[in-house]
């Protein structure tokens, strides 16, 4: 573990062997390197080392603390929790405090927490078994949901733990969340849970972010933390949230005496609770839910990092009350993280369809939970060097040298990352790399663009060699083939390095001309190593299938930067065929004209999107390409759909305010399915508003333009679902 921000003698030092003085600055520092790293994960949603790391700071500080009780800090990590509220939100105090969990780090660590309880209770065998729930530990952040008379006032991040933030405008946007309670309910009523994000809406959102050029999450949590905490709820709602419900803080009444009976009054209330919750009375049924919830941890579709246990009986853990940060009834069984230390090989450029190199780390391979791994991303250059343009150190980055000893890790089905390097093992004479300022396929020069604005240099390094590098071509020839582009059978990663090598395909257009020119070929595909009559035939079928292709693969087909499936099809849509889409990107150019302010105007095209088509467009050599292709396939037109019987089609829809029974991405894929064009903002071309409780300011500017209002439940009564 390193922490750049103080670096102290004692920090390798096992805490037996701290003496009284060296255990004080010890703490000092872990004081300093915790609340750095509370903000960073709580305030900027940007965590900057691993949970596991974060724990083991934590650990060693408890440890010292233990041995060294007279030395505990006022500001001691172990007397606060997370970080304070941003500013940007208003402030809310909690009635009731959030606090956080002890944690359990193996078998022994659960079997003390049942025995501490017990001890503590004087709950000896002859009273009976002691039950226990056991739940997963959802990775995301928590919220509290504060509902008076069955309604939501407000939800609140945690915050410090005694003060959150108030996000209750976003929380409304999240359809896990009630805004009325379901059956009866006591007056007051706080609901606590995690605010999360499954895997798949995850992908899906970073591939959106990406095409429209914005930054990416880097993982889950991150998505969720930065999508809650949006200033604008619109945006909020545009994320793909959800909530399980699994603690309680304020209440006027306790519907139930039991962990276990509070959470099921939660699903009638209307929440959801995880299913795979369980009731347990011995310390053996705990280890087997939680051994077999990690088992089944990379099929649930969402992220959690451990299982917790709680006293069943309410009584039992008024009991048992607190100390300092955690309930003395709960604990968090986390899980390890899933890392192990390997040989850096060799560092390995790849090139990709854009021209950026990109670093590869070739590792000795070696099993990291369950799975082999070889290959870990090493970002860019910058990453490497653990050193930015600026000099300053950077975050998450290493020195990273050929032959050294590093640990790497892997989270959930993301790309395995090296998060730790040994320098005690670094051999000595390794030399830093050298990262190539030439790229290593086409020896064109490899630089880092400045970004106009920010003066700073791109992270990433580009070939310039665009039309000579072969390795940009053959990587645009595989994006064209790919699945969401033109989706050719038989036609994949191999067929292309082969078909490149050989010289038949050297261009899009090629893959078309392909037959005609093997029918004149005196070396014909059929007689080709690992090819026959049969699948020569098939192939030429599988590309004849795609002349008439939907256009918005052929646009995301060609590859253009931060051109993604997405932003495609709302191109497809926007312009209907492919002749017009051509001719106006052509004319877009001109940045004064009207073309670029129709391109521009498109809804979820923004300006770093709309300008990398442009020059696509202006680069002489990428139209005569596109003329070849275009001479060879038909872009099918956008389907025109069927107005009748839909009495949406052609109308501009604004959805405003929180849906109810729908998602915001739902609204907008069955408006535009019907016909509507859905738009972000209300303007005078705006049709109609469909309002969800807490539209604002749309709302009003609709009523000054007149523009006729409905509610969701009218919109699903007008069109028909
Ligand atoms: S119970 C008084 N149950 O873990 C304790 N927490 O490290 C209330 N978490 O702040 C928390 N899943 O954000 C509880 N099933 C679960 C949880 C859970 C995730 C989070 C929560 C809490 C943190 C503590």
């Amino acid at each position: 573990m390193t922490d750049t921000a103080a670096v102290s003698a004692f920090e390798k030092l096992d805490v037996e062997a701290l003496t009284s003085e060296q255990a004080e600055t010890e703490l000092e520092r872990l004081a300093n390197a915790i609340a750095k790293h509370d903000k960073l994960y709580h305030q900027d949603d940007a965590p900057a080392i691993s949970d596991a790391d974060y724990d083991a700071l934590r650990r060693r500080n408890t440890a010292i603390e233990a041995r060294f009780p007279d030395l505990v800090r006022d500001d001691s990590p172990s007397r606060n929790v997370g970080a304070a509220p941003s500013e940007a939100f208003s402030k809310i105090e909690h009635k009731v405090p959030m606090l956080s969990l002890d944690n359990a780090f193996n078998d022994e660590d659960v079997q003390d927490f049942v025995g501490r309880v017990r001890r503590f209770l004087k709950f000896d065998p002859l009273m009976g078994a002691l039950a226990v729930t056991a739940e997963p530990k959802i990775d995301g952040l928590s919220l509290s949901l504060r509902y008076e008379a069955g309604a939501l006032v407000y939800a609140a991040t945690r915050g410090d733990g005694t003060t959150g933030e108030n996000v209750t405008a976003n929380a409304k946007t999240i359809s896990d969340i009630p805004q009325k309670l379901s059956g009866d309910a006591p007056d007051v009523v706080e609901i606590r849970g995690e605010v999360y994000m499954a895997h798949a809406d995850f992908q899906v959102l970073n591939q959106r972010m990406e095409a429209n050029g914005g930054k990416v999450f880097a993982n889950p949590r991150n998505a969720a933390a930065g999508s809650l905490r949006q200033l604008k709820s619109e945006i909020t709602a545009s994320r793909p949230l959800k909530f399980f419900a699994y603690a309680w803080g304020d209440m006027s009444a306790l519907p139930a005496d039991t962990q276990m009976g509070m959470v099921e009054q939660m699903k009638v209330w209307g929440f959801q609770i995880n299913p795979l919750m369980k009731r347990c009375e011995t310390v053996e049924e705990l280890l087997a839910v939680y051994h077999g919830i990690e088992e089944d941890r990379a099929t649930l579709g969402y992220d959690i990092d451990g299982v917790v246990y709680k006293v069943d009986r309410l009584d039992l853990q008024q009991r048992l009350g607190f100390v300092s940060r955690s309930p003395r009834w709960a604990i968090a069984h986390k899980f390890p993280a899933e890392k192990a230390y390997t040989i850096l090989n060799e560092i390995d450029i790849q090139v990709g369809r854009t021209g950026a190199l990109t670093p590869v780390a070739k590792l000795e391979p070696v099993t990291v939970g369950g799975v082999v791994v070889s290959n870990a991303t090493l970002h860019n250059e910058d990453y490497i060097k653990g050193i930015g343009q600026d000099g300053e150190p950077i975050r998450g980055g290493k020195d990273l040298r050929p032959g050294d000893t590093v640990q790497v890790q892997r989270a959930g089905d993301v790309i395995p990352q090296i998060v730790d390097v040994d320098l005690s093992k670094r051999k000595e004479g390794a030399e830093p790399f050298e990262f190539p300022s030439v790229c290593p396929r086409c020896g064109s020069h490899a630089v880092r663009e400045e970004n106009p604005k920010t003066g700073r240099l791109d992270a990433v390094r580009r070939c310039t060699g665009a039309l000579i590098c072969p390795a940009q071509a053959t990587e645009r020839l595989k994006h064209f083939v790919s699945r969401n582009a033109f989706d050719i059978e038989g036609f994949g990663d191999k067929q292309v390095d082969a078909f490149f090598a050989d010289g038949l395909v050297k261009t899009a257009a090629d893959i078309f001309t392909l037959e005609e020119r093997d029918k004149q070929s005196l070396t014909k595909l059929r007689n080709r190593e690992g090819w026959g009559t049969v699948s020569a035939k098939n192939l030429f079928e599988a590309i004849n299938a795609k002349r008439n292709i939907d256009l918005h693969r052929l646009i995301f087909g060609l590859g253009i930067r931060h051109v993604g499936e997405g932003n495609a099809k709302l191109l497809a849509r926007a312009y209907g065929s492919w002749q017009a889409f051509y001719d106006a990107m052509v004319k877009a150019h001109d940045k004064n004209g009207e073309a670029w302010e129709d391109l521009n105007a498109i809804d979820g095209i923004g300006h770093i999107v709309a300008e990398a088509l442009t020059e696509f467009f202006a680069e002489e050599h990428n139209r005569e390409q596109l003329d070849a292709l275009l001479a060879q396939i038909s872009p099918k037109q956008v389907e025109q759909i069927d107005s009748s019987g839909s009495p949406v089609a052609g109308k501009t829809v604004v959805f405003t305010g929180a849906l109810e029974r729908m998602t915001r991405d739902e609204a907008k894929a069955m408006a535009e399915r019907l016909g509507a064009k859905v738009s972000g903002s209300v303007s005078k071309k705006t049709d109609l508003l469909v309002a969800g409780p807490g539209a604002g300011s749309k709302l009003k500017k609709a009523q000054g333009l007149q523009i006729e209002v409905i509610t969701e439940d009218v919109w699903f009564d007008l069109v028909g679902a």
